[in-house]
């Protein structure tokens, strides 16, 4: 199937076994830039020539340290190549054939996005209906921006609870939010794009809860989660009867156990998701991508870049460094080859 020369041998950014578990230390000194063999695609998979990639806080190697530590949460195996946003060329389609789906066929040299692999490599590769052609116009970075963050904003806002007109959150669906982030420079972002309140986590807890029900009365009708163990108990408090708690991400740790008696006065529901199950079936992904490409051509979302990060290992440690400091705003993202 391949019409390009592929490389037995390939860089990628590694962590490695040194993780120190026992003093949570696994932090991006564990990461090297090591010659590992291109991998070999699954009947089902393309492969991927990397161009541009970017970090995300699940990249973060002190989170690896986690399945050690805390039972099982996400599990790896070491070495491990990080990374899952990348923008680059097609070099091999799949063995079988790949079915019918609202984007455009895949093709060797096509430029494509995807969410789904071991991004921080010169080579990747990911299952056929993962990978969605990049749409004319949009610039590799922002395909790199837009990657896991716009497929788990579209998992979250319409799979795991489907946002309405009048709700308390997300703009771009008509609903009302509410944001919540450390600085007021951060919240004079979120405001510029299109949060309707900010309230700064530096105040207390009792006088953020106690604003959220002034503006909304009940509470909200769903709550969006990343920070995880710090804001779990608030966002009980936060939420109206029948209400949706969607916690999807653990920026300050892993939430504790609970009894669902604790859902029981409330009637609420609890939901943990995660993108890979939102993309089993190609329709599936091939549905998100086309609404966020169409959004992106209404000019419902923006792009922004925070910084463009050499590809060694000491620039994806310095992105990890940066996303964990709580100080950058925008994607961060790092040049794998032209
Ligand atoms: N389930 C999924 O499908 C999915 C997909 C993507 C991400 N996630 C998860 O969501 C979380 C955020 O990921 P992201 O890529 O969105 O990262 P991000 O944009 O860098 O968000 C992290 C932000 O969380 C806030 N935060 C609040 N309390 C914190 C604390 N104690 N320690 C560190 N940060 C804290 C900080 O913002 P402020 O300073 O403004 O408070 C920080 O900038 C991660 O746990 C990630 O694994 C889950």
């Amino acid at each position: 199937m391949s019409t390009t020369r592929i490389p037995k041998t390939m860089k990628a950014i590694r962590a490695s076994l040194i993780l120190d578990i026992v003093s949570e230390t696994g932090g991006p000194d564990v990461l090297s830039l090591d010659e590992i063999p291109v991998p070999t695609a699954e009947d089902h998979e393309v492969l991927i020539k990397v161009e541009w990639t970017g970090t995300n806080y699940i990249d973060n190697s002190r989170l690896l340290t986690f399945p050690y530590k805390r039972s099982g949460l996400f599990p790896v195996q070491l070495p491990f190549t990080l990374g899952h946003d990348a923008v680059g060329t097609i070099v091999s389609l799949p063995k079988v054939p790949m079915a019918h789906t609202s984007l455009p066929p895949l093709q060797v040299g096509l430029r494509v996005l995807t969410c789904r692999g071991s991004a921080f490599a010169e080579y990747m590769v990911a299952p056929w209906w993962q990978v969605a052609p990049l749409p004319e116009g949009i610039d590799p970075k922002e395909g790199v921006a837009m990657a896991t963050t716009e497929f788990t904003s579209m998992y979250l806002l319409r799979g795991s609870y489907k946002v309405k007109k009048g709700d308390w959150l997300c703009k771009y669906f008509g609903a009302n939010v509410i944001g919540t982030t450390s600085t007021p420079e951060k919240a004079e972002l979120a405001k510029a794009n299109g949060a309707d309140h900010v309230l700064l986590t530096t105040a207390s807890s009792e006088d953020n809860i106690a604003a959220i029900k002034k503006l909304t009365g009940k509470g909200v009708h769903v709550v969006y989660d990343s920070v995880g163990r710090d804001t779990w108990e608030e966002d009980f408090e936060v939420v109206r009867p029948k209400a949706t708690i969607v916690s999807f991400g653990n920026s300050s740790g892993p939430v504790p156990a609970f009894e669902p008696l604790k859902l029981f006065a409330k009637a609420l529901k609890v939901t943990r998701p995660t993108l890979g199950p939102f993309m089993v079936e190609p329709e599936d992904f091939a549905l998100y991508a086309t609404e966020i490409f169409d959004i992106v051509k209404k000019g419902g979302l923006k792009f922004s870049i925070y910084k463009v990060y050499p590809f060694t290992a000491e620039g994806v440690a310095q992105t990890q460094l940066d996303i964990t400091s709580r100080s950058t705003t925008g994607k961060l993202i790092i040049h794998v080859s032209d």
